[in-house]
C-alpha cells in the first residue's frame, strides 16, 4: 500500500474479508457523527491528561470503516486545512461518500475502498485514527489489523478512538442475539432476515405480557430500544455473523500488546469513583490500577459498550491535573433552576438545579451559582474560569465580587465534570451564539440542508431541521452581512419560493418587516442548535 498523499488507492481486498463487505452493501449502515470521535474531544482530554495532542485544524485524521462518511465529512467541513481519510470496505457505502464529497467539492477528504488489513506504514502517519462500531463486528485477524494500525500510524503524539461492545453487560444483549440468529438460520434475504427477528422479538413480548421476571422484563426493554433504532441497525447489530464483546481489561492486555496504552474513556464520568455509592466506593478504592478498577465498574454497571482514548504506551499519562492546566479548561453547563432553601440558622441559601445530563445538583455557595447560571446563560458556549471571574466581576455585588477565586471556581467545575454535569473543552469554541456579523453553517451543513432535513451541528450531533430554517440554511455562507440576508430572503418570499409559516405571517407585523424578523428568528433557532460558527 502506497501513502495516502496523491491519488493512491488501497490494493484489491482480502478475500476473507468479502462476506462482511457483503453484509454492508446489502443494507448499508446509517452514516452519522459521532460526537465523542470528534478531534476536539479527543484533543481536549489528550491535553488534560499531560499530553501535547496536533491541533485538530491542521491535523491529518483517518476513519476506519467509515461507512458513507457522515462523522468524517463534517470534520472536513470544519478543518479546511486538515488531511481527513476514510477506509471503507463496504463498496456501496464508499460510493455514497464518494458522491457526497463530490457534491460538496472538498479537497482535503477522500473515502478509499478498501480493508483495514491492508494498511501499512507507507499509508502515512494521522494524529487522529477513528474507529466507531468496527472492533467488535469483524473477525479477530480485522480487529488486531484495528489495533495494529492504531498503532503503527499514529503519530508520536497522536490519539486513537476505538469504541467497542464490552462484558459482563453485553451477555444480555448476547442472549436476544442469539435468539434472533437461531430463529433466522437458513433465510438469506437481509429484509426477511430482520423482518422475522422483529417478529420475534414482538412474539417474546407478547408471550410475557402477564410475567414480571427479570427475562420478561429485559425483553421488553430491548424490544422498546430495538423498536426506535432502524433496521440497518438491527441487522449489524444482531444478525451479523461477527459481534464480539469483551471484558475491557482484555480489550486493553491486546491495545498493549500493540504498543498503545489507555488514555481515558471519551466520558470521564463514567468511570469516576465518585459517581459510584459508598459502599461500592469502598470495594473500588483499594484498587490502584485503572484498568482494573475499570473492569469491576463495568462488572457494577453492566455496561454494554465503551468508547475508548488511545495514545502509544511510551507517552506519560498524567492524570493529575495541576492548577496551571485547570485555568486552560473552558467549561459549558446548562442548569435548570429547581429551587432554593434559606437555612435559618446560617442564612445561606441552597440552591438546586438539574443539570442537561438529568442529575440534580446543589450548591449553597452564592460564587458557584453564580458561575452555573452564567454558564448556563450562554450554554453551549464555553468559558474558563478567569473569564467567568471578570464577566463576574462586573455583575456581582462588591461584597461577592471581593470573594471570587479561579481556582475555587474551576475547582469546583471539574468536579462537575467528573460526576457529569459539566462539559469541558480547551480548544475556544467552534459556535457562536449571538452578535454574529456575517452569519455562516458549515459548508457540509448546508450540503445536509439541501439535501434533506438533517444536519450536522457543530458539536458534531446530528440536528433535525425545521423546514423554514433548512430553506434559509443554504444563503449563511459567511460571506452576507444581515441586511443583504434580510434582502435575499424577501425575494424568496416573494417569488413563492420561501412560504412563511411562522407567527408573523399571521400576526400584525406590518408585512415589510417580516423577513427581517424571521432572519432574527432563524438565526436565533440556528445559534441555540449549535449551527453557528464564530464569525471570521
Ligand atoms: C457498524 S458499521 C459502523 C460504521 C461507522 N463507523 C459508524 O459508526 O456509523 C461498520 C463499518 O465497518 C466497515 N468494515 C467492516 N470490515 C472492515 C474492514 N476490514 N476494513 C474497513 N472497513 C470495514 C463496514 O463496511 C461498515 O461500514
Amino acid at each position: 500500500m502506497t501513502s495516502i498523499q496523491g491519488s493512491t488507492t488501497i490494493p484489491a481486498t482480502a478475500p476473507r474479508v468479502e462476506s462482511a463487505q457483503q453484509a454492508y452493501d446489502d443494507v448499508p449502515y446509517g452514516s452519522f457523527p459521532v460526537s465523542a470521535s470528534h478531534p476536539d474531544r479527543l484533543y481536549s482530554m489528550a491535553s488534560l491528561f499531560g499530553q501535547k495532542p496536533v491541533l485538530p485544524d491542521n491535523a491529518r485524521i483517518l476513519e476506519i470503516g467509515c461507512a458513507g462518511g457522515g462523522n468524517l465529512l463534517p470534520l472536513a467541513s470544519l478543518f479546511p486545512n486538515a488531511t481527513c481519510v476514510g477506509v471503507e470496505l463496504s463498496q456501496v457505502q464508499c460510493d455514497y461518500g464518494t458522491k457526497a464529497i463530490e457534491f460538496t467539492g472538498f479537497n482535503n477528504v477522500t473515502i478509499q475502498q478498501g480493508s483495514v488489513t491492508e494498511i501499512g506504514p507507507e499509508f502515512g502517519e494521522f494524529d487522529y485514527i477513528l474507529c466507531h462500531g468496527v472492533y467488535s463486528w469483524v473477525p479477530d485477524f480485522v480487529r488486531e489489523a484495528i489495533l495494529r494500525v492504531c498503532s503503527q500510524n499514529l503519530s508520536p503524539n497522536g490519539v486513537a478512538y476505538v469504541s467497542y461492545n464490552v462484558m459482563p453487560g453485553w451477555y444480555f444483549k448476547g442472549m436476544i442475539r442469539g435468539m434472533m440468529l437461531e430463529h433466522v438460520k437458513g433465510i438469506a434475504e437481509p429484509l426477511k432476515r430482520i423482518g422475522q427477528a422483529r417478529a420475534l422479538l414482538k412474539f417474546l413480548v407478547d408471550a410475557n405480557v402477564n410475567s414480571h421476571t427479570t427475562h420478561a422484563e429485559f425483553i421488553r426493554t430491548e424490544a422498546a430500544l430495538l423498536q426506535k433504532l432502524p433496521d440497518s441497525y438491527l441487522m449489524h447489530e444482531y444478525l451479523e455473523e461477527h459481534n464480539n464483546a469483551f471484558y475491557f481489561r482484555d480489550f486493553i492486555r491486546e491495545v498493549m500488546q500493540h504498543k498503545l496504552q489507555f488514555l481515558g474513556e471519551a466520558s470521564i464520568a463514567s468511570t469516576w469513583i465518585g459517581n459510584f455509592t459508598r459502599d461500592a466506593q469502598k470495594g473500588l478504592e483499594p484498587i490502584a490500577d485503572a484498568i482494573q478498577r475499570g473492569h469491576y465498574m463495568d462488572c457494577i454497571t453492566g455496561r454494554t459498550f465503551r468508547e475508548t482514548y488511545l495514545v502509544h504506551a511510551d507517552r506519560t499519562v498524567n492524570r493529575n491535573i495541576s492548577t496551571e492546566q485547570l485555568q486552560e479548561v473552558r467549561f459549558s453547563a446548562k442548569m435548570e433552576y429547581l429551587g432554593a432553601e434559606k437555612n435559618s440558622s446560617t442564612g445561606s441559601v441552597l440552591k438546586r438545579y438539574k443539570s442537561k445530563t438529568g442529575m440534580t445538583v446543589q450548591s449553597n455557595d452564592t460564587i458557584i451559582q453564580h458561575a452555573l447560571e452564567l454558564l448556563t446563560e450562554n450554554y453551549p458556549q464555553s468559558q474558563s474560569a478567569t473569564q467567568l471571574v471578570e464577566h463576574l466581576r462586573k455583575t456581582l455585588p462588591k461584597e461577592l465580587s471581593e470573594k471570587l477565586d479561579v481556582n475555587h471556581i474551576a475547582g469546583n467545575l471539574i468536579q462537575g465534570v467528573l460526576a457529569g454535569w459539566v462539559e469541558f473543552r480547551i480548544l475556544p469554541d467552534r459556535l457562536q451564539l449571538r452578535g454574529h456579523k456575517k452569519p455562516k453553517v458549515t459548508d457540509w451543513a448546508r450540503c445536509q440542508a439541501q439535501a434533506g432535513k438533517y444536519a450536522t451541528n457543530l458539536r458534531h450531533e446530528f440536528i433535525n431541521l425545521s423546514e423554514i430554517n433548512r430553506q434559509i440554511i443554504p444563503i449563511l455562507d459567511g460571506t452576507k452581512e444581515i441586511p443583504e440576508i434580510v434582502r435575499e430572503v424577501s425575494f424568496l418570499i416573494q417569488s413563492g419560493l420561501l412560504k412563511v409559516q411562522l407567527a408573523h405571517a399571521e400576526s400584525n407585523i406590518p408585512a415589510g418587516e417580516i423577513p427581517k424578523r424571521l432572519v432574527e428568528e432563524v438565526l436565533s433557532q440556528l445559534a441555540m442548535q449549535s449551527l453557528l460558527m464564530p464569525d471570521a
